[in-house]
C-alpha cells in the first residue's frame, strides 16, 4: 500500500505537514476527465466518522447522499420532514466546494409507507399522487435550491427487458410519472441539473428503452441533463463491451452527459438468483470465502479489472462528466449484505483500514508528472 492510509489522513486533519499536502489526490488525478464523486453516509457528512469525513474532503470533488435524502428518511410522514442529516450533508459539501448531488426524488424502493396509499391502505388516485409528488419534490428541491447542483430525479424505473417496472408510481400514473417528476424538479429549481438513474445499464433492451424515454421527455421540452449508469459490478459481470456500448449510446443518442453513479465491484463469488444460498454451512462458506482477508490472487484480479474499468471511463471522458463510487471503505459497503447477507466483501476504493487500493497508483503517479 502506498498512500493515504489512516495515519496519513489523521495527520492531514491535525496539521499541515508538507508531505501530506504534497500527496496527489484522486480529484487531481482525474481533473481533466470528470468529477470524482463519492456517496457518503450521515456519519461521514457530520464528522462522527472523522476518517471517512477527511478522505471525502481530500480526494473527492462531488458527493451524493447514500441514504439521507431517500423518501422514507427525509419525508417519513405526509406532514413531517426530517432535515438534520440532509442539512449536514449539504453543509459538508458546501464547506468543501463540492458538486452536490441529491439522491433520489422518486424511487419505488425506500419510499415512505404513507406515500402511495390512503388511510385504508389502498393505492391513491392519480390526482392525489401527483399532488404528493409535487409537494415532495418542491419541498426538498426548494429547500436546497442553488445548493444541490444535480438531482437523481427518478431511480430504477425500467426493467432489464425494457419494460416499465410495475411500481406503485407506474400503476397509478403510468409512464407519465417520470416526465411529471422531471417537470416538478425543474419548476422547483430551474438551474439544477436533472438525471435519470438506473442499474444493469449494459442490457441492450434496457438501454434502448431509456434512450427512448429520455428522448421523449426532451422532445416535450423537459430538462434532462444526465443519464446515471449505476456501476454495481462483479468480478465477472457486466460484460464491459456492453457497458461501453451503453456509455456511447446514451451520450450519442440523447446528447445527455453520462454519469457513472454508483460504482463498486464485488470481490466475491457471483450469486445468481437461482443459487441456493442458505441450506448448508459449506454453501455459506463457499459464498463467503474471504472473511479473514482478500488473498493476493483475488486482490490482483479485482485490481486488474478495476483498472480496466477506470481506463474505459477515462477513454470516454468526453461523454462522462462524473464517476461516483458507492461508499467510502469496504466495511461501509452495502455489498457486504447483498445479494447474501453478512458476507465480507472488498468492493470499494479504500479498504477497511482506509488504505487506498493499489490499482489507483498509476493514475496518482501521473499527477506528479503534470
Ligand atoms: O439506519 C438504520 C439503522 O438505524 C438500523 O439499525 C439498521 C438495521 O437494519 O438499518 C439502518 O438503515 C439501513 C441503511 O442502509 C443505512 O445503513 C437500511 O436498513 C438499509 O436498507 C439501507 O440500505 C441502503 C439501500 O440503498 C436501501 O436504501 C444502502 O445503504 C444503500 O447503499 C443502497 O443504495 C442503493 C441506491 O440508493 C440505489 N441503487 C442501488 C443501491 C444499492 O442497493
Amino acid at each position: 500500500m502506498f498512500i493515504a492510509g489512516m495515519a496519513m489522513i489523521a495527520v492531514s486533519t491535525t496539521s499541515c505537514s508538507q508531505k501530506v499536502d504534497a500527496e496527489p489526490t484522486l480529484k487531481e488525478a482525474f481533473k481533466d476527465d470528470f468529477l470524482m464523486g463519492i456517496a457518503i453516509n450521515a456519519d461521514q457528512a457530520s464528522g462522527r466518522d472523522s476518517i471517512g469525513n477527511a478522505i471525502a474532503a481530500k480526494h473527492f470533488n462531488s458527493i451524493v447522499a447514500e441514504n439521507v435524502m431517500k423518501c422514507e428518511k427525509i419525508h417519513p410522514q405526509e406532514n413531517e420532514y426530517f432535515w438534520d442529516d440532509a442539512d449536514a450533508f449539504v453543509k459538508f459539501g458546501e464547506e468543501n466546494g463540492m458538486f452536490i448531488i441529491g439522491h433520489c426524488l422518486v424511487w419505488h424502493s425506500q419510499c415512505a409507507p404513507w406515500f402511495l396509499v390512503n388511510e385504508n391502505g389502498e393505492e391513491v388516485d392519480a390526482e392525489t399522487l401527483k399532488q404528493r409528488m409535487r409537494d415532495h419534490i418542491y419541498t426538498i428541491v426548494g429547500r436546497y435550491k442553488g445548493r444541490v447542483k444535480g438531482w437523481d430525479v427518478v431511480n430504477e424505473a425500467i426493467m432489464e427487458d425494457g419494460s416499465y417496472r410495475d411500481s406503485g408510481f407506474y400503476r397509478i400514473l403510468g409512464e407519465e410519472f417520470i416526465p411529471l417528476a422531471f417537470q416538478y424538479a425543474h419548476e422547483a429549481d430551474p438551474d439544477a441539473e436533472l438525471y435519470y438513474n438506473d442499474y444493469s445499464m449494459n442490457e441492450p433492451a434496457k438501454r434502448d428503452a431509456i434512450i427512448k424515454m429520455v428522448n421523449g421527455m426532451k422532445q416535450r421540452g423537459l430538462r434532462v441533463d444526465g443519464i446515471g449508469m449505476q456501476g454495481h459490478m462483479g468480478i465477472d459481470y457486466p460484460d464491459l463491451g456492453d457497458f461501453e456500448k451503453s456509455i456511447v449510446a446514451f451520450a450519442d443518442s440523447t446528447g445527455c452527459n453520462v454519469m457513472i453513479t454508483e460504482w463498486d465491484m464485488s470481490s466475491l463469488p457471483t450469486v445468481t438468483q437461482s443459487a441456493n444460498v442458505s441450506d448448508t454451512v459449506a454453501a455459506r462458506e463457499s459464498l463467503n470465502p474471504y472473511v479473514d482477508g482478500l488473498p493476493a490472487d483475488a486482490a490482483k484480479a479485482w485490481n486488474d479489472r478495476m483498472a480496466q474499468v477506470m481506463d474505459m471511463f477515462v477513454k470516454h471522458s468526453d461523454k462522462i462528466s462524473r464517476v461516483t463510487v458507492w461508499g467510502m471503505s469496504d466495511g461501509d459497503s452495502w455489498r457486504n449484505d447483498w445479494p447474501v447477507v453478512g458476507r465480507t466483501d472488498y468492493p470499494l476504493l479504500f479498504d477497511r483500514n482506509h488504505e487506498m487500493k493499489p490499482f489507483l497508483g498509476k493514475y496518482l503517479e501521473n499527477v506528479n508528472k503534470q
